[in-house]
């Protein structure tokens, strides 16, 4: 291996305490993490450590100006058992392009791989039964102590990992934005960075108390429908499937997207990813042609819509029937876990017998 990763060992494993075939998303983390740090313009020190805290200067520049960066990633176990990663050079490609907008250093990708190979190695007991997974969390933020407004000249860069369910436990209902917005041309809605998904929350505060699950972002003019904010968004009407462009970098570059338009193209679907107006949506509802609406993203997979709210407009969508999503997810699923032929070359599998470095 290229790098040297030392392992500190946590003592005692706290595996015995997680049921992982029956957790929520997002509350259980493994023993191990990694860690990088910036410095003098290189990445160095790279180690992984027991999973815990970390102190930080309250004049830390991320907690102030948000210079933070973050992927959302899947693990799932083979036949053997053994653990396996999901089109890691997309993910470490969206991680530099999100780093890269908000003015932070790149990580190298054959680091990044060989990090999540031995750290996943190392926790691989804690990949639980597909369809549930393990979420992996690599991160990065700005580690300088100063609250002047600029790029820190030092970051930390960290990876996590935790067994999850799907994000969603039950279908999903949306209330179309109408006054507040996520994203704009210029800005930064494609990057996965924090405060993309601050300014959601008070919004989202309030389409919660109202019963709603998440919001429909739209574009700046209210007309042409975004994402849901913790997903992208594909529509079937009259047969076609339809979801909106990421060219203009107001909506996240899905992988789970890519991946089920790569797999729909790959089965004969007919796919157009388009420009979709909320009148679009709501005249072939009317017509009886709104088939199916679903989320698509990582920590997701696939939430079906159940219902969509526009202005005083319910649009309920019909749960039965929804073949195309189910097969996208079953598939999605399937070649994650290896029951699936991996035609694409999306998969690594990890080695346990590489992976594994000396305790120190
Ligand atoms: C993911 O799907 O992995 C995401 O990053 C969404 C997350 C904010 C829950």
């Amino acid at each position: 291996m290229k790098y040297k990763i030392p392992v500190n060992s946590i003592e005692q494993s706290k595996l015995p305490k997680v049921d992982i075939n029956n957790v929520p998303f997002g509350r259980f983390y493994s023993d191990h993490m990694f860690c990088a740090d910036y410095v003098d313009g290189e990445w160095k020190d790279f180690r992984i450590v027991p999973f815990g805290k970390i102190t930080m200067s309250p004049a830390n520049l991320t907690l102030h100006y948000g210079q933070s960066v973050f992927e959302g990633m899947k693990a799932s176990k083979n036949e053997k058992g053994n653990p396996m990663l999901f089109r890691l050079d997309r993910h470490i490609s969206r991680l530099n392009n999100s780093a890269k907008r908000m003015g932070m250093p790149e990580f190298p990708e054959d680091l990044f791989f060989q990090a999540l190979h031995q750290l996943v190695g190392l926790d691989r007991n804690w990949v639980p039964d597909s369809p549930n997974a393990l979420y992996i969390r690599p991160f990065m933020f700005a580690a300088d102590e100063f609250i002047g407004v600029r790029s820190s000249d030092t970051y930390r860069f960290i990876i996590f990992t935790g067994p999850v369910a799907s994000y969603y436990k039950d279908p999903v209902k949306l209330l179309t934005a109408e006054n507040s917005i996520r994203a704009a041309k210029g800005g930064v809605g494609a990057a996965k960075t924090a405060g993309n998904y601050a300014r959601t929350l008070q919004p989202m505060n309030e389409a919660s108390k109202k019963g709603f699950d998440q919001i429909m972002w739209m574009s700046a003019d209210f007309k042409y429908i975004q994402e849901c904010g913790t997903m992208n968004l594909f529509f079937i009407i009259d047969g076609t499937i339809i979801t909106p462009p990421t060219t203009d970098g107001t909506i996240l570059e899905g992988i789970t997207r890519d991946s089920f338009i790569t797999i729909l193209e790959n089965n004969n679907y007919k796919v157009e990813i388009r420009p979709l107006s909320i009148d679009e949506v709501i005249e072939a509802y009317h017509n009886g042609k709104l088939e199916d609406v679903f989320g698509s993203g990582t920590a997701a997979v696939v939430a079906p819509v159940s219902e969509i709210t526009y202005k005083d407009l319910v649009m309920k969508i019909p749960l039965e029937g929804r073949k195309i999503s189910e097969f996208l997810k079953d598939e999605l699923n399937n070649i994650r876990s290896g029951k699936s032929q991996d035609k694409y070359g999306w998969i690594q599998e990890v080695s346990i017998e590489n992976t594994l470095e000396e305790a120190i």
